[in-house]
């Protein structure tokens, strides 16, 4: 096949949700009904359980399984899509937004009965931010919700972005019996089994005696109604508005019991993005273009202490990626090639010989990957749109045990990289920062350090509002701004200047008398 038959043939995107809205019930859903998985259950195990908040060693033993699970590509009707997960933990919410980065479009899923949650809203803010194409999968309408318009309104004002409905429940909760198909203009009944797929469905025309019979008179006059209000009120459903982030499309549902999956699974065929071009520092790189590009957006540490070896994500931006090639690791100006890269099939992995635009590939790594970094057939450039976002806790981190010192200096290092939590160097006292989303980081950081690297460290507890990366207009400026305020002012893992806010409203103050320098939550501005 030419490349652009297989670009234009991959569908590469993130399931998203706030905790409990039936992100993994979707995600294991969708393997279902793409033939990639036969029995429901496989991808639930990779699930960082609620009660696991204060266990880390469960998510370390979590973590082993979630590398098969980071990636499940499956094909369906001749597309191949490749779905990424994305850490349900709020303590890992950096790791999702990286994971995004990765993504040419999201599905967001929300519970139908508790509306859109604190989570999903941080992520479809983000999702603006890049400008990421999103569906949205209502869920659970099998349980009583609020007016289909109702919460289609709550979507809209929440998210802060247009909603078209392309599938129409009846009803919820007991009345919930099935789904109209706006696009297809048919009906599909809705057939509670949780394990099995529905056995035909048995679709009808929204005028049918078969549909009255099924939902009753005032039921199907209702639905009906419904529908011709909804072809009213919302324009027709407009692909490139979806793709450039303005509208997004709107399925209800149930996972749980198969209702809505197909017309979600056929709407990613149809209407979701192939990988598009991407920005780099250097020039827009386009999908068709001969020669390979990728960047690394997640890297897994082995569970095995022994090896300290780890798996990178790359993404495929263009040209092919082939196995045994010589690529340039434009970080480290270091030719590397990859004699067993891993693609990733349902849940099983495999070595491959070449990988396409869109494509993840696992490429094992000994230490030489950070996250962010450029592999090219040889151009140096650096893709953008791989930011780092303040983190909300900080701690200093001490040596515990003076004779391993370059052990602790290595595995912070190789953590950080990794993405388990960033890294600040105070300018005034030199001394080393980690700034993570959650506590549960601090425990697995010095978890790992003890067992991977044989390092104790030891916390001082730091309280600080954010780390807020700075620009001005010129150099004095900046200069000027780094002087007066040498105590709050460090330096992240890439050597950029950070400005450490005690709190919100010392940064306001901060604000206020340094007009002229502006101060951003990310490191991409
Ligand atoms: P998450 O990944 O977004 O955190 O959510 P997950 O899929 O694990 O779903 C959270 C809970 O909601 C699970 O129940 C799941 O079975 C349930 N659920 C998901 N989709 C639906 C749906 O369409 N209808 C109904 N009624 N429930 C749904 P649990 O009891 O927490 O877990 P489990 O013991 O059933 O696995």
């Amino acid at each position: 096949m030419e490349l652009k038959e297989e670009i234009a043939r991959r569908r590469t995107l993130g399931i998203v949700s706030h905790p409990d809205a039936g992100k993994t019930t979707l995600t294991e859903k969708l393997l279902l009904f793409g033939g990639a998985i036969h029995v429901a259950g496989a991808v639930k195990s990779n699930k960082i359980r609620r009660r696991a908040t204060s266990d880390f060693m469960e998510i370390e033993r979590q973590r082993g399984i979630s590398v098969a699970t980071s990636v499940m590509g499956f094909e369906y009707k001749g597309t191949k899509i490749n779905i990424l997960d994305t850490p349900g933990h709020q303590d890992f919410a950096e790791d999702t937004f990286r994971v995004l980065t990765a993504c040419d479009s999201a599905i967001i899923v929300i519970d139908a009965a508790r509306g859109v949650e604190e989570r999903t809203r941080e992520l479809a803010r983000v999702c603006r931010l890049h400008g990421t194409p999103v569906m949205i999968f209502i869920n659970k309408l099998d349980r009583p919700a609020a007016d289909p318009f109702d919460i289609l309104d709550h979507v809209e004002r929440e998210l802060q972005v247009r909603v078209i409905p392309l599938n129409w429940p009846t009803g919820s909760g007991e009345l919930f019996k099935g789904i109209y198909n706006i696009r297809e203009q048919n009906f599909y009944l809705h057939a509670p089994s949780v394990q099995e797929l529905p056995r035909g469905g048995e679709i009808v025309d929204l005028h049918s005696d078969a549909l009255k019979e099924y939902l009753g008179e005032r039921a199907a006059a209702q639905l009906a109604e419904d529908i011709e209000l909804v072809v009213g009120a919302f324009p027709p459903f407009d692909r490139d508005r979806y793709l450039a982030h303005v509208v997004a499309p709107v399925f209800f549902g149930s996972a749980l019991h198969n209702t809505g999956i197909r017309e979600l699974l056929d709407s990613l065929v149809e209407i979701a993005p192939p990988p598009l071009s991407r920005e780099t520092v250097e020039r827009a790189v386009f999908p068709d273009e001969e020669k390979f590009s990728g960047f690394v957006f997640k890297i897994h540490a082995n569970m095995d202490p022994r090896h300290r070896d780890r798996i990178a994500f790359v993404k495929v931006c263009s040209g092919i990626f082939r196995r045994d090639t010589p690529y340039l690791h434009v970080r480290s100006g270091k030719t590397m090639k990859f004699p067993a890269p891993t693609a990733f099939m349902a849940a099983r992995k495999s070595v491959i010989d070449e990988a396409y635009p869109g494509d993840i590939v696992g490429l094992h790594d000994t230490g030489n990957f950070k996250i962010g970094d450029t592999l090219t057939a040889g151009e140096k450039l650096h893709f953008k749109g791989i930011p780092s976002f303040s983190p909300g806790l900080f701690r200093y981190i001490d040596n515990a045990d003076p004779g391993k010192a370059k052990q602790l200096a290595r595995g912070i290092e190789q953590l950080v990289d990794e993405g388990v939590a960033q890294l600040f160097t105070s300018q005034f006292n030199n001394r080393k920062i980690i700034g993570t989303v959650g506590a549960l980081q601090f425990e697995v950081i010095e978890y790992r350090l003890l067992h991977e690297y044989g390092a104790s460290c030891r916390w001082e507890p730091l309280h600080l509002y954010k780390a807020c990366w700075i620009e001005a207009p010129d150099a004095r400026v900046l200069d000027d701004f780094k002087r007066r305020k040498a105590t709050c002012m460090a330096t992240d893992k890439q050597g950029r200047d950070v400005f450490l806010a005690e709190s919100e409203y010392m940064l306001n103050a901060t604000r206020e008398s340094h007009e002229k320098v502006t101060f951003h939550f990310t490191s991409e501005f």
